[in-house]
């Protein structure tokens, strides 16, 4: 059973198109990741998935109930955290529980009980009494959680939870969101952090409005990067990635921090070249490997090809 069924969904702020014919499936308890870059509509489509926002043309099923139609059945199902921050900055870790408990309209007996978990799983047991603005982002981010499930719901929206957080907490927070999925929970989350889409059961990437691919991170290397992709490191990056991006034998290149991807057309000429450019110009070769692709190749890959159509 799918959680989620969205059927050409599309907004336009007057004439400006924001979401443009969106289709796509979250199946009931699995982690959907959301993916795209700033300004391609991920934040309206959440908004308008929880019953915030009428779409203009299309629609969508969320736990059973019609966005547009039913929009208050829908919210009974959901929790959301918004990607501007949800929590009151000058109330306590407790009132802030208190205010969420009163908005979903538990009894102060199921509250009780789901403020504890909350607190246990935020890990703020003995911070109740502090201001939440004095929190750091990480423990923010996790009372936000907290609040967005505090009720139960079925289905979780989180608009890019873990920005701003360190990686540590990142991860923390990963183990949380691990944890509600495997209550069932169907988890949708955007992220600018690819690392972490890699989480995810099913991803669909989304750019200017427009879904341009989709799949389970495994489908969509395979799908996307045939061409073997070679990391090298040397001692002169910047050279060694001009040098690259003029052979034919080379699809795309580009800089991961100290090491350069080459995608190359064939591995075995691919390498004997490198080493022959590097030594012709006195650059140190540190190593060269061929690597997996992550997702951050498959992504960069993909909208640069949709830059590369749109122009
Ligand atoms: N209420 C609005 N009125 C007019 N334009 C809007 C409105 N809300 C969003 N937009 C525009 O719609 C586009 C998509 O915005 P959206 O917030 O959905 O992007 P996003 O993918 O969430 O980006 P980010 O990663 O930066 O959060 C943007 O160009 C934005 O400026
Ligand atoms: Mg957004």
């Amino acid at each position: 059973m799918n959680a989620i069924e969205v059927e050409n969904l599309t907004k336009h702020f007057g004439k400006f198109c924001a979401v443009d014919h969106i289709n796509f499936e979250v199946k009931s308890g699995e982690i959907f990741g959301f993916l795209g870059a700033n300004g391609a509509g991920k934040s309206t489509t959440i908004r308008m998935l929880c019953g915030l926002l009428q779409s203009t043309t299309g629609t969508a099923r969320v736990g059973g109930s019609d966005i547009n139609t039913q929009p208050e059945k829908v919210k009974e199902n959901i929790g959301y955290m918004s990607q501007k921050f949800s929590l009151y900055e000058d109330l306590t870790v407790d009132e802030n529980i208190n205010f969420y408990g009163k908005v979903y309209g538990l009894s102060d007996s199921t509250l009780g009980e789901r403020k504890k978990w909350v607190l246990e799983m935020a890990n703020l047991k003995g911070r109740e009494r502090s201001i939440t603005g004095t929190l750091s982002g990480g423990w923010k981010q996790r009372l936000a959680l907290g609040c967005a499930v505090l009720h139960r719901p079925r289905i979780v929206f989180l608009d890019e939870p873990t920005s701003g957080v360190d990686p540590l907490m990142r991860r923390k927070f990963w183990e949380l969101i691990n944890e509600l999925s495997a209550d069932g929970v169907t988890v949708l989350v955007t992220t600018h952090f690819l690392e972490e889409a890699e989480y995810c059961n099913d991803i669909i990437l989304i750019n200017a409005g427009k879904i341009i691919a989709g799949g389970s991170p495994k489908e969509l290397k395979e799908e996307h990067i045939k061409t073997p992709i070679l990391e090298v490191q040397c001692s002169n990056v910047i050279e060694a990635l001009a040098l690259f991006e003029k052979q034919p034998w080379v699809v795309e290149t580009s800089v991961f921090g100290i090491s350069v991807h080459v995608t190359v057309s064939e591995e075995r000429t691919a390498r004997r070249e490198i080493v022959r450019l590097l030594r012709e110009r006195d650059i140190r070769l540190d190593h060269v490997e061929r690597i997996t692709p992550s997702l951050e190749d498959v992504f960069i890959y993909l909208l640069d090809q949709e830059s590369k159509r749109a122009a």
